[in-house]
């Protein structure tokens, strides 16, 4: 419905980019010492690359995975946001995530796969081209956006580190470090830090399910979750977790951040659904940022935010009220 019909994947790169930027894709630059002691795969950890804050990246722009609305103006999307390790205010995150170090990084993989380790983040991104996905978020506080993220796949990812059958679900961890994250140090903080969400096998290999590095051309800000977060456009805005440390593949369904904190509000599947409402407010209508006071912008909420024709059939056959 607002997707454009014809995939990513059927477009030449050509259709897309410009051969000279193409050919010329930068990565994160070269020149860091990552920080990992691999567990099993010890030899993982390469010299090159460290993402630069606010650095252009290259990438090829995927049509067939956008929307033609509206983008959220760059300072909307930077400004107002929900990351509740850096306080419980909209302008919080912009306002403190810079205490915040994301270089060097690196994620540690575990669980249920062939290529367990301690991966510097460049290693991970190293084997893969960036894309430009233009997706909406809607936040399950009843507000959303539209934007322009760089990225990888999540399937390309997770395929690099060859999961086996008995990987049912995968549980992603974002940083724990109260020195680094205020929120974390706060005694009116009620979240078990740290943030923890999942996914089921199937839904995480989804085409959709997008591990974004940057936003509008460049790095990733750090209020937006640098220097790696997943963007998962079907789903409510929180099971798009920031910052991302821990990936484990596991058998067992993960226990999430929101579920733990209210399991009557928030479910494992939080898919956007304006038949389900919230127990406190009604999901049928968004706020499309920008909005205030006198122009709200109230835009009717979609079902599967608009994506249903990639991800309805995951759920076929489950009663999404008893699944929220
Ligand atoms: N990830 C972590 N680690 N901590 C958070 O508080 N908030 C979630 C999600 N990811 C959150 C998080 C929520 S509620 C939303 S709506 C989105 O991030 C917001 O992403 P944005 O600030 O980039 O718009």
């Amino acid at each position: 419905m607002f997707i454009k019909k014809r995939p990513g994947w059927a477009l030449s790169h050509s259709d897309v980019t410009p051969e000279s930027v193409y050919l010329n894709r930068r990565k994160f630059m070269a020149g860091t010492i990552a920080v990992a002691a691999g567990l099993s795969v010890p030899s993982l950890v390469s010299s090159a690359a460290r993402p630069v804050p606010g650095e252009a990246l290259d990438y090829v722009a995927m049509p067939g995975f956008s929307t033609d609305e509206e983008k959220t103006p760059y300072d909307d999307v930077t400004r107002y946001n929900n990351f509740y390790e850096f306080g419980t205010g909209k302008g919080d995150p912009a306002r403190y995530a810079d205490e915040m170090s994301v270089t060097p990084w690196s994620v540690v993989v575990e669980g249920e796969c062939d290529k367990p380790g301690t991966y510097a983040l460049e290693d991970l991104l190293k084997p893969h081209d960036y894309q430009e996905r233009i997706y909406r978020l809607r936040c399950v506080e009843a507000w959303s956006m539209v934007i322009p993220w760089i990225g990888i796949p999540l399937a390309d990812v997770l395929k690099q580190m060859q999961p086996n059958s008995r990987a049912k679900y995968v549980y992603f961890e974002t940083l724990h470090d109260p020195e680094q994250m205020r929120g974390q140090r706060s005694m009116f903080s009620t979240i078990d830090w740290p943030y923890q969400e999942g996914l089921r096998m199937d839904e995480a290999m989804n085409e959709l399910s997008f591990l974004a590095v940057g936003l509008y051309g460049k790095t990733m800000p750090n209020q937006n979750g640098a220097p790696i977060r997943l963007v998962l456009p079907w789903k409510y805005g929180f099971k798009s977790i920031k910052s991302i440390v821990r990936i484990r593949f596991q058998e067992e369904r993960p226990r999430t951040t929101w579920e733990m904190l209210a399991p009557q509000e928030y479910g494992f599947y939080a898919n956007v659904n304006p038949e389900v409402d919230h127990p406190r407010w009604s999901q049928k209508r968004e706020r499309r940022l920008p909005s205030g006071l006198l122009s709200p912008n109230w835009i009717e909420t979609v079902k599967f935010n608009g994506y249903g024709e990639q991800v309805a059939h995951l759920y076929k056959g489950m009663d999404l009220r008893k699944f929220y």
